[in-house]
Parts: structure tokens; C-alpha cells; sequence
């Protein structure tokens, strides 16, 4: 298993382009299982997660080829079922379960199980796909969905922490081709569920409100394939954005969407972060002392809970105290005790992490675990005093692309350990 050596302290500086948005291309590529046509999508970052999708694909029967950033996928004739073996590995590709079961009528995809971030349940998703009409039934690790015919409906998809991003994308791939009119209440309203929208809509779908609590779907007899290129990774940029505030740089992340990132850009703002928008993107800028702001992570457009961990990392160096309230997962604090490692000093009190920032970080080896703590390690590593080992960089490998590279553009030392 891989990982990253980081010697710290040298401040980011440079333009790094940011890729396009992986939790927007996964249901988008879920997606041209809708019709037997060919799609095109443009700007798909290459990460393990989107080939891995392009694996699920290919394995249901599409034909996939990636090429330049692109991804061709042409589903002539699919099967119905999602192997466990290759659900577990990716929960995100739970997804294939509402264009399976809207082209088929018929679906059975595994249970996609929990992960280190909390439970990850479908409750939502399969109250949708019933309220289309499909019989549901969960056996032997599998969920089983199946159609005579899908009818609109009216859904309400509100969950004890908001709506679902992913339910609320399968739920729309579902009820593009059901006959008659679907109206999603409390639908999520982040910006990867508006680009699948556009991208459903440019495939001859009837979707309207995409972006807001309630968006009313159309339903139509069939999908021709299309073309779309997906929106850039707000995720990604924000990350960035961070790591050159907590290294005192300055840096232009191209093709970044302030436009997505209003929460984000509002608490660096308050922390003291110089911020410029542009048409080539964004420029972050640190000068001087930064102070502490608190954070509630919330559905969009509040804060993003798949930036709060990075956050907590900058928040470490700043002096002052920082309350970071974690309202969308039950269990996304693993970064807490590995940034200790670092010398951070943060105490977990239920939901919020209280952070007694402004202690030096000095560098350590330390584990990474989900996707967003691992970035958030590679973050206090850059700002540490010293050398940080951050092991099991496939979790970065996951959602982010190239991020050594990227990092060593923007000057700094970060070596990938590549282990056998
Ligand atoms: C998407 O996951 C993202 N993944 C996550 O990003 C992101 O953190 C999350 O949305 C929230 O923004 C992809 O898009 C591939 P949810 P998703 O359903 O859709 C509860 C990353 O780091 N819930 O919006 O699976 C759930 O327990 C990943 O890139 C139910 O109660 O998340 C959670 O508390 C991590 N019942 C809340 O809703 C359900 O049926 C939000 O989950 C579904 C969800």
C-alpha cells in the first residue's frame, strides 16, 4: 500500500487545475445505463472510484472506454443484477440501482453496507423506488426491486440529517422513464445532482427544480444518449484552497466554481483568507495571522460535510478555539486521533470537535482512513515541522487525482512511496 512523504513547511505556491467532480461523474455514468445509445462524458477524473464504476459497467454489460479524461459508455443490452463483490468496494455505486431498475423494470443490486463514516443507510432510496410503484424486498444481503410498470409519484426524501445526494440521483434515474409526473420533496440540492440532472435532460429527460427542495420529473418512453462534461470537483478545490491557507501560499486553482463553494469560501473569508475570483478560477492567498472560526456541517449550500476534516486540520494551527459540528455522519472524526498524532489538540464532545489550535504540528507517521480525513492528514503534514508518513494514500487515490503531482506544482515536498 502506498504512501506519502511529507516534509513540511514550505508554503503552496502556483496554479494547480482542479478536475472534474467525482461525486458528480458516478451518477452520471450510472446513468447511460438509461438508454441503449452511446454517451459521451467529458472531464471524468481519473480515480480508482470512476474506473472502478467503468468496472460495474462493463461487468452489467455496457461497453466502457475511458480515453483522455473522457469516458464512452454504450449500453446496448444490460443485466439487472450488481454483484456484492463489487458493490461493498464502493458504496457510491449503489447508484446503478435507479436506471436499472428504470430501463428494466427490474433490479438487484447488494446491500452497499456501512463504512468508517457511519452506517450509510438506503432507507430513503427504497421508499422512493416504492413510491414509483416497484415491489422491494431485501434478501440475503441483496436488494431486490421490480416493476410492472414505474408510475409518478410524489416522494418526500427527508432523512434524520437532511435529504440524500445519492438517493435523490437514484430516485431521479428511476423516475425519468416512469409514466406520468414525479415530484421529489426535500430532493438534495447539491450542485453533482444539478449537473445529472442537465445531463438526464440533455438525454431527452423531463426534469425541472434540479438545485432546489422540489424538483418535478416528467416522465418519457425512452433516452437517447448524449453528451456532457461534468462540473469541476468543489471538493477538490476546497481542499486545495486549505492547503494553501494552512501553508501560508498563495494559489490559482484553475477551473474551481466559486459559485459552488459559497459556504466554504464564507469561513475562509471569516478566518482571514484572501480570496479573488476570476474567470481562470480562484486565487487563495494567506497573509498573515488567521483566527479561528466554527464550524456545522449541513446539505447544501450549507458547509460540506466532505470538507469539515480538512477544515479541522487548518483550524490545528490557528490559535484560538475552534468548535467544528459534524450534523451529516454519525461517525466522521477518525482524523481527530490520527492529527493528535501530529500534536493537534482536539477533544471530541458528541456531534463537535473542540479544537485548542495554534500548538506547531511536527511531523509523524500517521494512518489515513476515509477519503476526506486522509487529505486532511496530508494537510497538517504540509504545515508540520518536520517529516509526515501519511500510510494508505489509496483512500486519497480514491477522490482525488494525482494529488502528489499536483501538490509537487505547487512546490511541495511530497514523495509517493510506492510499496509492493
Ligand atoms: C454523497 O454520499 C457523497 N458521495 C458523499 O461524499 C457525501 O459526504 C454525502 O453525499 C453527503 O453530502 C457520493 O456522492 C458518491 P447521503 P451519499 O445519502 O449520497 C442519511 C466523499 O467523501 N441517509 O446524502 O451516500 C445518511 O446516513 C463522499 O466524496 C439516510 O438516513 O450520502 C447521512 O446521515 C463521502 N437514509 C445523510 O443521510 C438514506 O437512505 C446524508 O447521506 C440515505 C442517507
Amino acid at each position: 500500500m502506498d504512501s506519502f512523504l511529507i516534509k513540511g513547511g514550505t508554503p503552496l505556491r502556483g496554479e494547480v487545475a482542479i478536475s472534474g467532480a467525482k461525486n458528480a461523474a458516478l451518477p452520471i455514468m450510472a446513468a447511460c445505463l438509461l438508454t441503449s445509445q452511446p454517451c459521451v462524458i467529458r472531464r471524468v477524473p481519473n480515480l480508482s472510484d470512476v474506473r472502478f464504476m467503468g468496472q460495474i459497467l462493463n461487468w452489467l454489460g455496457a461497453e466502457v472506454r475511458f480515453s483522455d479524461g473522457n469516458v464512452r459508455v454504450e449500453a446496448k443490452k444490460i443485466k439487472g443484477a450488481g454483484d456484492y463483490d463489487l458493490i461493498r468496494k464502493m458504496r457510491g455505486s449503489f447508484c446503478i440501482m435507479g436506471p436499472l431498475l428504470g430501463r428494466l423494470k427490474r433490479a438487484s443490486v447488494s446491500l452497499p453496507g456501512g463504512c468508517v463514516i457511519g452506517a450509510r443507510p438506503i432507507n430513503l432510496h427504497l421508499k422512493g423506488f416504492k413510491s414509483l410503484g416497484a415491489n422491494v424486498k431485501t434478501e440475503g444481503g441483496y436488494v431486490h426491486a421490480s416493476a410492472k410498470r414505474l408510475t409518478g409519484g410524489r416522494i418526500f426524501l427527508g432523512g434524520r440529517a437532511g435529504s440524500t445526494v445519492l438517493g435523490t440521483a437514484n430516485v431521479l434515474m428511476a423516475a425519468v422513464l416512469a409514466e406520468g409526473v414525479t415530484v421529489i420533496e426535500s430532493a438534495a440540492c447539491e450542485p453533482e445532482v444539478v449537473d445529472l440532472a442537465n445531463f438526464l435532460n440533455a438525454m431527452g429527460a423531463k426534469i425541472c427544480g434540479a438545485g432546489g427542495p422540489t424538483v418535478t420529473i416528467t416522465g418519457v418512453s425512452e433516452l437517447r444518449g448524449a453528451e456532457h462534461e461534468v462540473i469541476p470537483d468543489r471538493i477538490e478545490a476546497a481542499t486545495y484552497a486549505i492547503a494553501a491557507a494552512a501553508t501560508n501560499g498563495q494559489v490559482l486553482l484553475r477551473g474551481a466554481r466559486a459559485d459552488h463553494m459559497h459556504a466554504v469560501l464564507d469561513k475562509l473569508a471569516d478566518s482571514g483568507v484572501r480570496l479573488e475570483t476570476s474567470a481562470e478560477g480562484l486565487t487563495v492567498r494567506r497573509n498573515g495571522r488567521l483566527k479561528s472560526v466554527d464550524i456545522t456541517t449541513l446539505p447544501y449550500a450549507g458547509f460540506p460535510t466532505d470538507v469539515q476534516a480538512q477544515m479541522m486540520a487548518l483550524m490545528a494551527l490557528i490559535p484560538g478555539i475552534s468548535i467544528i459540528t459534524e450534523r451529516i455522519f454519525e461517525a466522521r472524526f477518525t482524523h481527530v486521533s490520527e492529527l493528535a498524532r501530529l500534536g493537534a489538540d482536539i477533544e471530541i464532545e458528541g456531534p463537535s470537535a473542540i479544537v485548542k489550535g495554534g500548538k506547531p504540528l511536527s511531523g509523524a507517521p500517521v494512518m489515513a482512513s476515509d477519503l476526506r480525513a486522509s487529505a486532511a492528514l496530508v494537510i497538517a503534514g504540509l504545515a508540520a515541522r518536520g517529516t509526515t508518513q501519511v500510510n494508505r494514500v489509496y483512500h486519497l487515490d480514491r477522490g482525488y487525482e494525482n494529488m502528489d503531482i499536483k501538490l509537487r506544482q505547487l512546490g511541495a515536498r511530497v514523495q509517493r512511496i510506492e510499496e509492493s
